[in-house]
């Protein structure tokens, strides 16, 4: 047993076992479809490409760099979402910028991508410190109520949906959180269920059935979205994110976004934007709490640069070691640990032929471990990205949110939120996690832990 305490040792945190390679074809497929991260074979973390036959479609399971950047960039238009992601993400938001393709796409694009620009940023700094000091006056209530208790991923759900809550919603009155918070819960469990029928090949515009569980937290959410938007004067609509999509506007053609696409955008900002961050936050306590010379560093790190004041927007770029550990936090545990996209049309990818129709699996999750392409991969080191600062520019071999045009919208505001978060939480309470939790991975559209993480919370 490793002794994580000791600085000279390394520290491997949980990581999801490759298959062996010497399953046969059924058990292997079953094993991707309990737990998509355990079903990767030893090949792929060998090889920059694996080719098999499922059923009838072709996949091509990408994990290196060069391939991803083809995929995503320079050979962009030969490929298009997956089907299935698109068949899962549609029932919530169909006209988001999630979901949509072509022409429709590039407008929204055009349209939302200034709304996540640094100024912005800036001006929505102050409602994540908000969010932190309600979140401290949660946490001080529980530690004098003497439990000093907290299950990790349900705090930090709480809240970046708080955080999400004021800065993307500008915290209307009337919103009952605690049943928004839910539905979204439950649309993110049913849809992130992979079930048999999704490897088959079923057209588009074919639904996706979510049961009436799913249907209710859906019409939850979309009623929520509808009376947000409707509170909005078109003339005076505000400057937190809700204000600026409905101003909103393609800098090219001067449109506007529909009523429609606004409420989709505004669901798919929760979806994509809540979860993922929470995540990253739970993993990053997780391990911090596991390693004290991390914890040690980053409260120094943060006395030195904010002292015992709240953490701002503009110390975020001189918290260089926080940054790392949140950088090495989704390395180890990418939020979003694979992309599917379809070839629409012959191609080629790390030299390999893929035909129209065929899917290719980006495994950032894989690609992010792969010993071909990092020292110790398995190895929490937050080092690594102070010692080489290319790597977290979104070129290479580290890709958290993706690549090229469809790359993640809102990796600015999450960097910020993640980063002032962290910050400000282990300047300011230690936080253990249970030590005999070794949680294992589980991947449901997301990548989370398979267990609750339940941490003691003390002042510091
Ligand atoms: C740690 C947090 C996050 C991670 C790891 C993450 C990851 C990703 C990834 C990998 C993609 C690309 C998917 C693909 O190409 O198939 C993506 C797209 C997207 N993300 Fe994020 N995301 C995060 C936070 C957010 C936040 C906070 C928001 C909004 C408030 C957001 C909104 C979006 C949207 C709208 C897209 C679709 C962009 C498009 O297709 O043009 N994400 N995200």
């Amino acid at each position: 047993m490793l002794d994580k305490q000791d600085p000279t040792e390394d520290y491997i945190p949980p990581f999801a076992p490759p298959l062996t390679g010497d399953e046969g074809i059924v058990k292997a497929t079953w094993t991707f479809m309990k737990n998509p991260l355990e079903g990767f074979g030893p090949l792929c973390y060998r090889q920059p490409i694996v080719s098999v036959k499922a059923l009838r479609t072709k996949i091509h399971t990408v994990t290196d760099p060069v391939g991803m950047n083809e995929v995503l960039k320079t050979k962009v238009a030969d490929f298009r979402k997956s089907p299935l992601s698109d068949r899962i993400m549609k029932p919530a938001t169909k006209e988001g910028l999630l979901v949509v393709h072509g022409e429709q796409w590039r407008r929204q694009r055009r349209g939302v991508s200034p709304m996540f620009a640094p100024r912005h940023m800036a001006r929505l700094a102050p409602m994540v410190t908000e969010a932190l000091d309600e979140f401290a006056d949660n946490i001080n209530a529980v530690i004098e109520a003497g439990g000093g208790r907290i299950e990790l991923r349900e705090a930090m759900a709480d809240l970046t949906f708080d955080i999400l809550a004021k800065s993307v919603l500008g915290n209307p009155k009337g919103m009952e959180k605690g049943k928004l918070k839910q539905a979204m819960a439950v649309a993110l469990d049913v849809a992130g269920t992979i079930r048999p029928s999704d490897l088959l090949t079923l057209p588009n515009w074919m639904p996706r059935p979510i049961g009436p569980r799913g249907l209710r937290a859906l019409k939850t959410i979309r009623d929520a979205a509808d009376a947000l938007l409707a509170q909005r004067d078109p003339d005076n609509p505000g400057d937190d994110l809700v204000g600026l999509l409905v101003s909103t506007h393609d800098p090219k053609t001067g449109q506007g976004l529909s009523v429609r696409e606004q409420r989709d955008n505004l669901i798919g900002f929760f979806i994509a934007g809540h979860e993922t961050t929470a995540l990253t936050l739970t993993w990053a306590l997780y391990l911090i709490g596991n390693h004290k010379q991390t914890e040690a560093r980053i409260v120094e790190e943060v006395r030195a640069v904010a002292g015992d004041g709240p953490v701002q927007y503009e110390h975020i770029e001189k918290l260089t070691f926080t940054r790392a550990v949140i950088d090495e936090t989704m390395r180890l545990y990418p939020p979003a640990p694979m992309m599917g996209r379809e070839a629409v049309n012959d191609t080629q990818i790390c030299g390999r032929d893929i035909a129209k129709g065929d899917i290719v699996l980006l495994a950032t999750y894989v690609m992010h471990r792969t010993p071909r392409l990092w020292d110790k991969p398995n190895v929490f080191d937050p080092d690594r990205f102070l010692r080489d600062p290319e790597l977290n520019r979104g070129k290479g071999k580290f890709m958290p949110f993706g690549a090229g045009p469809r790359v993640c919208v809102g990796a600015a505001f999450a960097v910020m939120e993640a980063v002032m978060a962290l910050a400000t939480l282990v300047r300011d309470y230690e936080i253990k996690p249970n030590p005999n939790c070794h949680p294992k991975l589980k991947m449901k559209i997301t990548l989370r832990p398979d267990c609750d993480i339940v941490a003691s919370v003390k002042r510091r």
